[in-house]
């Protein structure tokens, strides 16, 4: 499959017809919401598991030095605890262009909290798009986000970032905060 996945994207039509759609952010969208909602509130997606297994040749890396970014992989028993955002579904416009890198929207059920499940929409990149990185060992992950960088930033800021929102949501993601630790620790000794 191709990398750039604004084509396909558009043509889910859906949640067209809806006054308005929930969208789950498990990963930048969580901490970089630069779109317009009309609610948000934290909530969680069962079945999958957070994994910096997604390659970025356009945000927070380069081709010749592409960093990772957050994707989902099927995990029978894993609770992934994210932002859910109430939105209109124009805004899916730009966000098909923000996470064109691979990434495909897909409809699931999303746990709100206090306020029972809906059905709606995350972006999720899967291991046959062409950007997947795939599984590495934390260290080995660490060491990559530590040297990328892209026209969104830093690759170790979308890191800290996500770690600390992480932390605000009240949840414990060790591979997270694995990889978090294993930067710090890099970063350390480099000074
Ligand atoms: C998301 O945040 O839900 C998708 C992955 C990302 O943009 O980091």
């Amino acid at each position: 499959m191709s990398a750039n996945t604004i084509a396909i994207n558009q043509n889910m039509k859906q949640f067209d017809s809806h006054a308005s759609v929930w969208l789950f952010g498990y990963g930048s969208i969580i901490f970089k919401a630069d779109f317009p909602y009309l609610e948000r509130r934290p909530g969680h997606i069962t079945g999958w598991a957070r994994r910096f297994w997604q390659g970025s040749h356009d945000h927070r890396g380069t081709p010749q030095s592409p960093g990772r970014v957050v994707t989902l992989t099927p995990q029978a028993d894993a609770i992934c605890r994210g932002m859910a955002y109430l939105v209109t579904p124009e805004v899916f416009a730009h966000l098909d262009h923000r996470e064109k890198n691979g990434y495909l929207r897909l409809v699931t059920a999303i746990h709100l909290d206090h306020a029972g499940s809906v059905e709606g929409l995350i972006y999720i990149a899967a291991e046959d798009n062409a950007a997947f990185a795939g599984p590495a060992s934390e260290q080995d992950i660490a060491r990559q986000i530590a040297l990328a960088e892209g026209p969104s930033g830093r690759n170790s800021d979308y890191l800290l970032m996500l770690a600390q929102a992480l932390r605000e949501l009240g949840t414990d993601d060790t591979h997270v905060f694995e990889i978090e630790r294993q930067l710090l620790a890099l970063q350390q000794a480099d000074h």
